[in-house]
Order: structure tokens, then sequence, then C-alpha cells
């Protein structure tokens, strides 16, 4: 039996879920709770951050341990990333930017690949490389909700992922917009609550993050 997961497109994993956690975990002992949590709380699209030398080692529990889960790699910066990624089981990447080489790396070695753009000429480098599905960051610092709206003029096509400085207070004004398909985040990962091991309350954070707008079926 082919055991191989059916390849996602980066517009499936940001309609799977309003939000996508941005995770940094710096234990392994962490990870597979962590993970365990968020889908309890209906998320199940999670971005390990490649910031901390656990991360790939994280990924790897996370994909052997949780099956309900689907793990992504952010903070991809180079081919190098997206090979180790792909290895620790990623099924999808994040990046804060967009280089050529990055994009080539993904699309040859099949990671869909949600890159970070900040203004319009970085909306159509990526569009030169066929993305059309992008994030958004750092948003909140970059423009917010107004830049998106300026952006849906000139770029209708393209759906963000608005990420950086976004929390349950602001992340509904961000999700009601028509240009935007979900929003990343790393309040539903509290540091102080995976010291504490407070696994319900990330499970209730996912809840609420998961309320803020039904899936797309
Ligand atoms: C990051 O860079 O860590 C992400 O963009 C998340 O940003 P946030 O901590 O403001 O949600």
């Amino acid at each position: 039996m082919d055991l191989t997961p059916t390849p996602l497109t980066t517009l499936q994993v940001m309609q799977a879920a309003p939000v996508i956690p941005v995770i940094v975990l710096h234990e392994l002992r962490h990870a597979v709770p962590l993970a365990q949590a968020l889908v309890a709380g209906g998320i199940r699209m999670l971005e390990i951050t490649l910031r901390t030398p656990q991360a790939l080692d994280c990924m790897r529990a996370i994909a052997a341990e949780v099956p309900e889960a689907v793990v992504g790699a952010g903070t991809l910066r180079s081919s190098a990333d997206v090979d180790a990624a792909l290895h620790a089981g990623a099924r999808f990447g994040v990046s804060p930017g967009l280089t050529p080489a990055l994009a080539r790396s993904c699309r040859e070695l099949g990671l869909p690949l949600l890159p970070g753009v900040a203004t319009a000429s970085d909306i159509m480098a990526a569009q030169e490389q066929g993305l059309q599905a992008l994030k958004f960051f750092p948003a909140m610092q970059a423009g917010g909700p107004a830049l998106l709206k300026a952006w849906h003029g000139p770029f209708p096509e393209v759906m963000f992922c608005p990420t950086g400085g976004v929390h349950a207070g602001n992340a509904g004004e961000l999700l009601a917009l028509p240009n935007v398909a979900c929003v990343g985040g790393s309040w539903l990962v509290p540091g102080q609550a995976l010291e504490q091991g407070d696994w319900p309350g990330i499970t209730a954070l996912a809840r609420q993050a998961t309320a803020l707008r039904p899936a797309v079926p």
C-alpha cells in the first residue's frame, strides 16, 4: 500500500483553518503533545519554524506520531533548508521572503511554498515564479489591513496569509478581507504554556482560532 501523503497546494494549506500557528520549539518533548493539543482544537496545519536546533527533530516526531497533523517548515531561507525540511517530513513550507533559488528548490522538490512578501514588487516577483498564494510579512508592521485593501486593486487574484503582529484581537478584521485566506501567528502557542505543559490551554486557544471563521469545505 502506498502511504505517501497526497500532495497539498498552498491554497489548501491556507484554507484548512483560519490560522496557521507559527511555532518555535526549544524542546523535543514538547513537540508531540503540542501538536495533539492544536489538532484537538481544530488546527492541523502546523508551521514549525527552523529557528532552533531542535526544529527538525520536532518535525520528524510530529510527522511520525501525530498523523492528523500536517507538518510545515517555517523560516525557510535556502535550498538546504528546503531539503532538510522535506527529509524531516514537511508537507509545506513558509518563508519570510522569496528568492528565485528558494522558489526553484520548492518547485523542483515538490514542496508547496507560502513565501513572504511586503511590497507590490515582491508580489510581482512571486507571480513571476508562478506563486499566487502569499504570506504578507510582517503584516501589521508593514501596513496591515489598509495595505491588503490597496493590493486588492492591482492583484485581485492573489490570496494572502498576513503574519506578524496578528493576534486574536485583530485576526477577525483581516479574515474579513476578500484577499485573506488565513492568518499566521504565534499567539496560539505561548512560550509559558509550552513550559508549563498547559495543553488544555493551547487547545482552548486553537478552538477560539478555529471559530474565527468556518473552514472552506
Ligand atoms: C514570526 O516572525 O515569528 C511570525 O511572523 C509570527 O509573528 P508574531 O509573533 O507577531 O505572531
